[in-house]
């Protein structure tokens, strides 16, 4: 007999979907902001529907031998296909009703990006480079047979969630940008593609939503710095994998040693291990072939300075192209500063010889030093106060960012 649960009468909600019990998010208070999803207002929705009309796709592969697999929707055919869900693509923040053989809940289809809009020194609500956002979700929508969302589409969706959710937006406090404090605080922008339609065999689904909800937030990372442990036992991304798209499936696989390392555990021989009594922030990824290159973090990419004053950005296939890295890497060539992209070893990072500086870059976690690297049994320590590259490439970027210094390359768009 099944005695696990009481009866119970499944309560409706006006479209017949079933009212699952959900956390309640809390409203914004911008003096105690964490990172995390709060209630806003409004968000942006639409959807591509496949299901009756898929003609189109019948032409793949063929296409996809021609142009490249991220043509199994071609442009003309998403352009026509998209639409509202409602009678404005802006609509108030609600949960969506989904199918228990939702696509993406077993099979993955799902890219998301991540952006954020301030509120400058100018005052002025601005967003930061949002087009490198679009063109990198329609590369990874293509990467996991999603429809691309097109170009003037998603910038158009971004700005108009931003604005709908002004109100959201904290002030501009300049000790907030300041390398002393590094606390930004803005709203972050969270596009969100994925396969919602029921589908049970293992295939693209035929109907897709298009989101951009939004969440004010504070710094992702310790103001601090970061302590990190680099895994031996768990990789992000393999060659030839999704790793250098933002699928939604190369972050579960972090969730795992995230949580173990916020604990102070290892993972060694198939058994956790405690190998610090103070917590890290985050897990360092390595190659899957070698175990040996440095790669990213789930969340964010790897930077180093060498002795010498070089910026070293590891290069591989399974990392995710960020725009905070590009920024990086662009402003300090314009600084002088010598640029590699290559691969790196932990050998490498870990020799005081050899690396000065470490850091890591993302739209989350802007620019964050990195204090301390544990790897296999030794731990490396690297003092804030000494990172004077890295202090350069902070105030400049998010001088920038914040209408503080001048947008010498056009990167800022002023969205209201
Ligand atoms: C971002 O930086 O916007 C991301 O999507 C990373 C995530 C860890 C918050």
């Amino acid at each position: 007999m099944l005695a696990y649960l009481p009866t119970a009468v499944a309560a409706e909600d006006n479209n017949g979907a079933i009212a699952v019990p959900l956390r309640k998010l809390l409203t914004p208070d911008f003096d105690k902001l964490a990172f995390d999803a709060y209630k806003t207002k409004f968000m942006y929705l639409a959807c591509h529907v496949t299901s009756e009309d898929d003609d189109e796709r019948k032409h793949w592969p063929d296409c996809c031998f021609e142009m490249g697999y991220e043509n199994y929707y071609s442009d003309a055919y998403e352009d026509r296909h998209w639409r509202s869900v409602a009678a404005h693509p802006i609509v108030p923040l609600r949960n969506l009703a989904l199918h228990p053989a939702t696509c993406a809940l077993h099979y993955g289809p799902a890219v998301f990006e991540g952006t954020k809009a301030f509120l400058s020194a100018k005052n002025r609500v601005v967003l930061f480079r949002p087009e490198m956002n679009a063109k990198r979700l329609q590369k990874s929508a293509g990467r996991v047979l999603v429809p691309k969302v097109p170009l003037d589409m998603f910038l158009e969706a971004v700005a108009k969630a931003a604005l709908a959710n002004r109100e959201f937006i904290p002030p501009f406090h300049a000790a907030n940008w300041a390398w002393e404090t590094r606390n930004p605080m803005c709203l972050y922008v969270r596009p969100l593609l994925f396969g919602h339609g029921p589908q049970l065999g293992v295939r693209p689904a035929k109907d897709h939503l298009f989101l951009v909800y939004t969440s004010p937030v504070r710094a992702y990372y310790s103001t601090s710095g970061m302590r990190v442990l680099i895994t031996r036992s768990f990789h992000r991304a393999a060659p030839g994998g999704t790793g250098n798209t933002k699928a939604a499936s190369n972050y579960v696989s972090g969730l795992l040693p995230t949580q173990l390392a916020r604990r102070g555990y290892d993972w060694v021989n198939d058994k956790p291990v405690r190998v610090s009594e103070e917590p890290f922030n985050d897990v360092l990824y390595l190659d899957a072939v070698h175990n040996k290159y440095i790669e990213e973090f789930s969340g964010a990419n790897f930077l180093a300075v060498t002795t010498e004053g070089t910026l070293v950005s590891p290069k591989s296939d399974s990392i995710l192209p960020g725009v905070t890295r590009d920024s990086v890497i662009m402003l300090a060539k314009e600084m002088g500063i010598k640029v590699e992209q290559r691969r790196l070893s932990v050998q490498e990072v870990m020799n005081p010889k050899d690396i000065a500086e470490v850091f890591c870059t993302g739209n989350a976690a802007v620019i964050t030093p990195i204090v301390t690297i544990y790897h296999n049994g030794e731990t490396r320590t690297f003092e804030v106060d000494k990172m004077k590259t890295v202090r350069k490439l902070w105030d400049l970027l998010v001088g920038i960012q914040l209408q503080i210094r001048e947008d010498h390359l056009g990167w800022v768009q002023e969205i209201g």
